[in-house]
């Protein structure tokens, strides 16, 4: 996104937790000429966030798009009642709680400018229903998926209350579609010393290697949306305004009806899939987890 934000004229703050590939990032812009600047940030701590908004408006004097991004992924492991407190808070904290502080710090200033756009990060795993099995039938983690569902919420809220005061400011829920290949695969690499785990793992953490090895035994075929596809969804969703920033009709779209189908039908929530598409109520081994 900061990139495509960069071609298209924008200067770009990038923040992230991680100093070191927050400067790589960063330095990869302004090596193409693009005008940006990187502030470490923590976006589970407020005064953090403050500063990071603080800093934008210094060095660039407005802000027009806010991308309430970060996010760390699945580290949990087992049914969900067996799943570690520490990434309860963790998850919430990075994905639910970072995006309501960019809220807090960013909104104000573009209410101030009467213009501006706040761009949240959602997942279709979660935003429309959650993934709960994971690729062999186990149980997937249910702590990423109730944050993004958090984060579609808060996002209608915020259109909502936004469009109360009258002003020129826009909020959007990005669902980038499909999976891309980045770190959040892999979150539990850089798990911060306050998330520290408080109970043994009985499973190796996945990685990406191990969870495209696993789709691929159970026959299905992992292809990652690249990324510059989503940066062009997000820049289009701006330029169009709209609310769902979604990519093309997708199958993910029939989960969203068959969900409303099911709660109107007050039904069986049989629109519930796994990631290989096989509906609630269909069997399938079973990995990691004890009942
Ligand atoms: N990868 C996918 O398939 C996929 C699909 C749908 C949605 N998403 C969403 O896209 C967003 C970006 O994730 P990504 O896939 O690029 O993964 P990523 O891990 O590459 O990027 C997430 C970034 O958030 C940063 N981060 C973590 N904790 C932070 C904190 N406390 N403060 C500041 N930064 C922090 C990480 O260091 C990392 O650079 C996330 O919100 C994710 O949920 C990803």
């Amino acid at each position: 996104m900061g990139r495509r934000f960069g071609q298209e004229g924008m200067k770009v703050v990038l923040a992230d937790v991680l100093a070191e590939p927050l400067d790589d990032a960063t330095r990869a812009l302004t090596d193409d000429g693009i005008e940006a600047i990187g502030v470490v940030t923590d976006v589970t701590d407020y005064s953090s966030v403050e500063s990071l908004a603080r800093q934008a408006l210094d060095r660039f004097g407005a802000v027009h798009v806010v991308c309430n991004n970060a996010g760390t992924g699945a580290v949990s492991e087992g049914y969900m009642w067996e799943h570690d407190l520490a990434d309860w808070r963790w998850g919430i904290d990075v994905n639910v709680l970072g995006v309501i502080h960019g809220i807090k710090a960013f909104v104000p200033i573009l209410l101030d400018q009467g213009e501006g756009h706040v761009v949240n990060t959602c997942s279709g795993n979660g935003g429309f229903a959650p993934i709960a099995r994971g690729a062999m039938g186990g149980p997937a983690t249910a702590v990423y998926p109730m944050t993004k569902a958090a984060v579609l919420c808060l996002t209608e809220s915020l259109y909502t209350h936004l469009e109360m005061t009258g002003t020129g400011v826009r909020a959007h829920v990005l669902f980038p579609g499909g999976f891309l290949n980045t770190g959040i695969w892999e979150s539990w690499r850089h798990r911060p010393q306050q998330y520290a785990a408080t109970q043994e793992r009985r499973t190796e953490p996945h990685t990406l290697a191990n969870v495209v090895a696993r789709f691929e035994t159970a026959g299905a075929h992992v292809e990652f949306t690249p990324l510059e596809t989503v940066a062009a969804q997000v820049v289009e969703g701006l330029r169009t305004d709209s609310f769902w920033m979604m990519g093309p009709p997708a199958p993910s779209d029939d989960v969203v009806s068959k969900k409303a189908a099911s709660i109107i039908a007050r039904g069986e929530p049989d629109y519930l899939v796994d990631v290989l598409g096989k509906h609630a109520g269909q069997k399938a081994e079973t990995e990691g987890g004890n009942r």
